[in-house]
């Protein structure tokens, strides 16, 4: 019998590249808050909101997952920064309420962190750097890992950074966003001192399947093997998807004004699980060309 994986926040941008990836090997429940309406699924779905606990404590004893990979989460960085409240019952709470379910069982947990627990200060940055995060966001990240790392159960976290994958369906994908303005013919601005190692999510799905496979413990940085501005970024999305490169134009993080503050000189080194899972990295024109031809 294969593994039993509960998925939280499965439908999402990473979700779409998990489930994709362990679908052929494990017994999956995907569930999301919002289930798109694809007639069949090749797995098992279910409703769950993770700020609901008592929905929460349902389907954990009803699916009884041996592990659980939490991707459930509120990234839209300004808006936690205004609606702190939901950022933190979804970010911190919702895990909360998924450690409580699994108390006294085995079930492993696999929970997804971001490189914004650190201020960008001196990235890129190793599993043992220090946290310092300069927005809510990256609060209720750190918060979420403090939950984490305080379980009697098995866990990994697994810390990314700007992930960009296949998904139409989520208003994250970076990509979705710069190929179709520039095929709308807009000019885009984009900032060009915010630095990190963008990050394929069929490559950190990779990572995922690999983590449960050799059955790992501990915190562990996933990303790409580069590392970019996000105005270099956009650029070669322009360049591989043959849109035009000259309506992507440099702006300051300064300039843009957001809500949040933002790390800027950020990213994750990724040799301990290069190391330990045997895993690679992938350059960003391979990914964004695998992107292109799904
Ligand atoms: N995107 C990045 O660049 C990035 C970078 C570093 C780390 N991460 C982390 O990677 C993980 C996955 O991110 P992603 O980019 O795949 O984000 P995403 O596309 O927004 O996926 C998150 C999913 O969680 C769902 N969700 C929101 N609130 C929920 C709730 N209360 N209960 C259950 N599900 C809920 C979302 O639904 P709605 O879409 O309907 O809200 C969405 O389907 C997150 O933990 C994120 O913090 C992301």
């Amino acid at each position: 019998m294969s593994k039993r994986i509960l998925i939280t926040g499965a439908f999402g941008q990473l979700g779409e590249a998990v489930i994709r990836e362990l679908q052929p090997h494990f017994d999956l429940l995907a569930t999301d808050i919002q289930i798109p309406e694809t007639k069949s699924f090749l797995y098992q779905v279910k409703h769950l909101d993770i700020t609901s606990r008592p929905g929460v404590m349902k389907i954990v004893k009803n699916f009884n997952p041996e592990i659980i990979i939490n991707m459930a989460a509120y990234i839209d960085v300004d808006g936690c920064e205004t609606n702190r409240e939901i950022a933190w019952n979804v970010n911190v709470r919702g895990v909360e309420y998924l450690l409580e379910a699994i108390r006294r069982k085995k079930t492993r947990i696999i929970h997804i962190s971001s490189d914004y627990i650190f201020n960008g200060e001196n990235g890129p940055y190793k599993e043992k750097d220090i946290p310092n995060p300069i927005n809510y966001y990256g609060k209720t990240k750190l918060a979420s890992e403090n939950a984490i790392r305080g379980s009697a159960n098995p866990w990994v976290i697994l810390r990314t950074n700007v992930l960009y994958g296949s998904s139409t369906r989520s208003r994250a994908s970076f990509v979705n966003w710069v190929v179709t303005s520039l095929r709308q013919g807009k000019e885009i601005t984009v900032v060009d001192d915010q630095i990190g190692n963008p990050t394929w999510t069929g490559g950190l799905a990779e990572a995922i399947k690999m983590a449960i496979l050799l059955n790992v413990r501990g915190i562990f940085n996933y990303g790409g093997a580069e590392f970019l501005s996000r105005f270099q970024f956009a650029q070669k999305i322009a360049n591989v998807f043959e849109c035009d490169k000259s309506s992507v134009v440099p702006v300051s993080t300064d300039d843009l004004n957001q809500i949040a503050q933002r790390p800027l000189k950020s990213g994750l080194i990724t040799n301990k699980i290069e190391d330990i899972l045997g895993l690679r990295t992938y350059e960003v024109e391979y990914c964004l060309r695998k992107i292109k031809e799904d």
